[in-house]
């Protein structure tokens, strides 16, 4: 049996405000949170395009826009908005105090 992956702390709650995004790195991987009216998510932060950094996009509602060529993703599921195969990973996410934590084990 597979252990699960360990939480990691990757930023302040105030660090990504409503209707923001940031760019965090946990263990070896670039996670992108987006804070959607108050309740963040992390998905994998390397558009699957080009490899754009999604954590530094423009989030629009849910909808956020990779700021190299402009796919966009609905980070409440991962989905690319155009594609019904193309899926960011999306990372679970919890809060300890003012404290995210992500583990890099898909949703
Ligand atoms: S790298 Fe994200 S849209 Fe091209």
């Amino acid at each position: 049996m597979s252990e699960e992956p360990a939480w990691i702390a990757v930023a302040a709650v105030d660090d990504v405000a409503p209707g923001a995004t940031l760019e965090v790195v946990a263990g070896d991987a670039i996670v992108a949170l987006a804070n959607v009216d108050g309740e963040i998510y992390a998905l994998d932060g390397i558009c699957a395009h080009q490899g754009g950094p999604l954590g530094k996009g423009k989030l629009v509602g849910c909808t956020l826009t990779c700021p190299w060529h402009g796919w966009q993703y609905d980070v409440t599921t991962g989905r690319q908005m155009l594609s019904d195969t193309i899926r960011q990973s999306r990372y679970q996410l919890r809060i300890e105090r003012d404290t995210i934590l992500v583990r890099l084990s898909d949703v």
